[in-house]
């Protein structure tokens, strides 16, 4: 079974057959999703989804491109809603240097105010980082001792990087670009970062895994990567499964469904 740790099934993607594809995610081989928070609205649009679907779980949070919108009370309100048994993870939250906008000290004062929502919560956190490297590292270590468990979401930088994330501890999200033609130095990375550190993730509806990059994604995709990781980690599909399923359930419900 599959547990997809990072969806955004509150995208107007799915506006048409949410439901339907939903309600088929059982049958079909996954069994717990996490719908991640973007924006304000999409965390309450996830927040939602947990309420209807018992194997949806949520996380909330407010990306880094997004980050320009919040104040105060939102971070208030996101508190609040943290309390909810369904929440599991504050996210997802990070830097992104790929855009202009909002300037870099935006993104860090929101970015710092998120993780010190996930100090105050005990909650896991989920990290966007693109081209800002160096940054998260060096906010992340400085919160360290403030939080629980982490997972860097899509992870797409050097095996070095990976090196010291795995020296704090951290997981790594793994999804479709590991199955692109051009994902040299992820498979790097990937050959070296312990399967035990390794959770699934869509990122639906983006990122979708061969043969249907550039089209929608969606959970039960994940089979394609977890294809793709057998090959490169030398093991069975089966004990992906099982492994990332593990680490997936330890990372979000602290080992304990
Ligand atoms: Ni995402």
């Amino acid at each position: 079974m599959i547990f997809d740790t990072h969806a955004h099934y509150d995208d107007e993607a799915f506006d048409k057959d949410r439901d339907e594809l939903l309600k088929g995610m059982n049958r079909n081989g996954v069994e717990f999703i996490v719908n991640v928070g973007a924006s304000m609205d999409s965390t309450k649009k996830a927040l939602e989804l947990a309420d209807k679907y018992p194997f949806l779980y949520t996380a909330v949070g407010v990306h880094p491109s997004e980050s320009g919108e919040l104040t105060e009370k939102d971070i208030v309100w996101l508190k609040e809603k943290a309390a909810k048994p369904k929440v599991v993870a504050i996210g997802e939250i990070g830097l992104d240097y790929y855009w202009p906008d909002p300037d870099k000290a935006i993104q860090k004062k929101w970015f710092e105010k998120q993780l010190q929502l996930a100090g105050e919560t005990k909650l896991p956190i989920i990290v966007h980082s693109r081209d800002a490297a160096q940054d998260t590292l060096d906010i992340l270590k400085s919160w360290k001792k403030d939080l629980t468990r982490g997972v860097i979401h899509c992870f797409s930088y050097t095996k070095e990087i990976a090196r010291e994330y795995l020296n704090m501890d951290y997981y790594f999200g793994i999804g479709g670009v590991l199955t692109f033609k051009n994902a040299k130095k992820l498979i790097e990375a990937v050959e070296y970062i312990p399967m035990d550190r390794i959770l699934l993730e869509t990122d639906c509806p983006y990122l979708a895994p061969e043969p249907y990059r550039g089209k929608r994604n969606q959970s039960t995709y994940l089979d394609l990567v977890a294809e793709r990781l057998s090959e490169i980690k030398k093991i069975s599909k089966e004990e992906i499964f099982v492994q990332t399923m593990q680490n997936a359930k330890n990372f979000y419900f602290g080992g304990s469904l």
